[in-house]
């Protein structure tokens, strides 16, 4: 049990990734605040963490309110009484219907960086205070290998998570003399609510994919481009984030990991 008695708030953790790492992370004994928009399913992940003997609470957060965010570190406190762990996984693709259009919106550009930057940035502000205090703490950002390099497809999203890595460089520098670590995470192509809309954006927008279900999209992708061959799993990224975030990385920070299937060798 690598994280008995921590304390982890994992952003966006109803659904998809943010759900499978609060899961590892309660099976390794952690206690979770589940933070999501999404209070209904967030509560189911609330019961299964409960069914695993740890504890478990639910704060219905939007991560680009800063006094959300600041709800959101106070309930963990109140809850549990210390934040060990931060993981900032709430993201999205674009602005509500991004995947019915075939090019960026100023709205996709505003929304995309709200949430995936501007949001990572007001949940940690708002744990960084109390890690100080306890000269202890972790913080995982989510980007992706879109944010590895610019490509014509969602260059508000893959720009966006570059932002992501840069800025978990920038915080782990800023947060090391108080004995915090920083280090984000990049999946490669995971079969989430989010790709499930991926694949149809490509399905009607490049030729390659044209006419084909959102699944076989993410499968000929997979068969092209990943070397491994196979899709990687919310559970491989939940073990790396376990790790990142136990004290077995106590030296690792300021870095950015990719999942990939070795998509990505750099
Ligand atoms: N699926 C992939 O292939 C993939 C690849 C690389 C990176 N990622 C990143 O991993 C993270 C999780 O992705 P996913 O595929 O599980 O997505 P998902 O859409 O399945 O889940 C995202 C969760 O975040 C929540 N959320 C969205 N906006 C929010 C907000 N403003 N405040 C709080 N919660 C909010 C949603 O309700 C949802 O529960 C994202 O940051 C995503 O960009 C995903």
């Amino acid at each position: 049990m690598i994280l008995r008695d921590k304390v982890a708030i994992v952003t966006g953790s109803a659904t998809g990734i943010g759900r499978a790492i609060a899961l590892k992370m309660a099976e390794q004994g952690a206690n979770i605040l589940v933070s999501d928009i999404n209070e209904e399913s967030a509560q189911q992940t609330a019961t299964d963490i409960a069914a695993l003997g740890v504890r478990s609470a639910v704060q219905v957060t939007n991560v680009i309110d800063t006094d959300a965010t600041e709800a959101m570190a106070a309930k963990a406190i109140q809850e549990f009484g210390q934040i060990d762990i931060l993981v900032n996984n709430a993201g999205v693709a674009g602005a509500p219907g991004w995947y019915e259009r075939p090019a960026s919106t100023e709205e996709d550009w505003r929304f995309t960086y709200q949430v995936n930057v501007i949001g990572s940035v007001n949940a940690a502000n708002s744990v960084a205070p109390y890690m100080k205090t306890a000269r202890y703490g972790k913080i995982l950002n989510l980007a992706s290998i879109a944010g590895r390099e610019g490509r014509p497809s969602l260059p508000h999203y893959s720009s966006s998570k570059s932002a992501v890595i840069n800025y978990t460089q920038a915080l782990a520098g800023e947060l090391a003399p108080d004995n915090i670590n920083v280090n984000a995470i990049c999946p490669g192509l995971l079969w989430t609510p989010m790709w499930e809309q991926v694949g149809g954006r490509y399905a009607m927008n490049d030729p390659q994919y044209e006419g084909l279900e959102p699944r076989a999209v993410f499968e000929k992708m997979i068969a092209g481009v990943i070397p491994f061959g196979s899709e990687q799993t919310p559970e491989d990224i939940g073990d790396a984030a376990l790790f990142l975030c136990s004290d077995e990385a106590k030296n690792i920070t300021g870095q950015a990991l990719n999942v990939d299937g070795g998509f990505f060798m750099r």
